[in-house]
């Protein structure tokens, strides 16, 4: 059988992990063949594939990224894109495609397979972690780790300076990354979409510590938690009004805005980090490697088996096959257990 792998959406780090495991698997232990797949959904449109043998991905492990490229392509923007694909696969001799990402390219991989009959096996990233089925998507420990070292080194200088120090973090309309880097890295509030806490609730946390002799104070904000008034006016702070092609709007900036009302409201000298994209470059935690790894393993056999339409998934500590459906249904959002556990460290 000739084996197409794909990744598509935001890159994030252990995509390589899983193109090697895919590999090495589907080469050495079955003899297949198989195929990279450029820039996510746009190279299957395109008929733009290159060979990936073990040389392709020998020493490829460790490394962030991925070196098959990726983007936020959505073949059923275009009517014709499913044809297209389906050419494709045709004129390459393709028997099943693995497809890496999180919802958006899980939700195509869905479509293809309920829609157009493709052989597709789905495997979870994401560094937002919010991807339904699976208790983890590889990616989100090394994006954890990331917040957590900023915010220990923003921990002594806002002690040094008497200051609060407001640090943003990606998730999308999730608040995963803020609230486990704000537990690992003992933040004094976190902010995230699941369970508004308003600015004059964070405000008088910040005032709290003042009176306990603690000048300083860790905010960590989630990039999609609402600016939330006392009067009930919530606002959603976006970075760009553009969309992609799944229709999702850019989010940022709520580190900023959140950072000047703390400055106005409670008189405190106030800074703003906004950690970005740094979460999700640079190489993989040996959590992600592993997770990414034992991913890719499933993935292999899963196309040996021919469990088209499934997702390997991680459950307790058993690597499982869910459906692409399961998976894609809805948003994995942080639970309250795990959010209360955070707010008694606030303060
Ligand atoms: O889904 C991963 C993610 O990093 C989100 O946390 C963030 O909102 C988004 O992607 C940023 O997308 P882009 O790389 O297109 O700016």
């Amino acid at each position: 059988m000739k084996v197409g792998i794909l990744t598509g959406g935001g890159d994030c780090p252990g995509l390589n992990a899983v193109i090697r495991a895919v590999t090495r698997v589907c080469v050495s232990d079955h003899g297949c063949e198989v195929i990279g797949i450029r820039n996510g959904w746009k190279g299957i449109l395109e008929g733009d594939v290159l060979p990936l043998g073990l040389k392709e991905v020998s020493g490829i492990l460790h490394l962030g990224g991925t070196i098959l490229g990726t983007s936020r392509t959505n073949p059923f923007k275009d009517e014709e894109g499913p044809k297209r694909i389906l050419q494709n696969i045709n004129d390459h001799s393709l028997g099943a495609i693995v497809a890496i990402g999180g919802e958006d390219t899980l939700g195509v991989a869905n479509r293809l397979n309920q829609e157009h009959g493709i052989n597709i096996v789905g495997v979870p990233k994401t560094i937002d972690n919010d991807l339904n089925g699976t208790d983890y998507t590889f990616g989100f420990d090394t994006a954890v780790h990331i917040a957590t070292e900023a915010i220990d080194r923003l921990h002594t200088t806002a002690e040094s300076h008497n200051r609060v120090m407001v640090v943003e973090v990606m998730g999308r309309h999730t608040g995963w990354i803020a609230v486990m880097s704000g537990i690992a890295g003992g933040a004094d509030a976190i902010l995230i979409p699941e369970f508004p806490l308003s600015v004059n609730e964070t405000c008088e946390l910040v005032k709290q510590r003042v009176k306990r002799g603690k000048k300083y104070s860790i905010i960590v904000v989630s990039e999609g938690a609402k600016m939330v008034w006392e009067s009930g006016k919530e606002e959603t702070v976006l970075a760009s009004d553009k969309t992609d092609a799944f229709g999702h709007a850019r989010l940022g900036g709520v580190g900023d805005a959140l950072g000047k009302a703390i400055e106005k409201l409670t008189g405190i000298e106030t800074r703003v980090t906004i950690l970005g994209h740094v979460q999700r470059g640079g190489t993989p935690t040996s959590h992600d490697r592993v997770l990414a790894t034992r991913y890719g393993v499933k993935a292999a056999e899963m196309v040996q088996s021919s469990e088209w339409g499934m997702m390997a998934a991680l459950q307790g500590n058993k690597i499982i096959a869910v459906s692409l459906e399961e998976a894609v249904k809805e948003t994995k959002t942080v639970n309250r257990e795990l959010y209360d556990l955070a707010k008694i460290f606030f303060g």
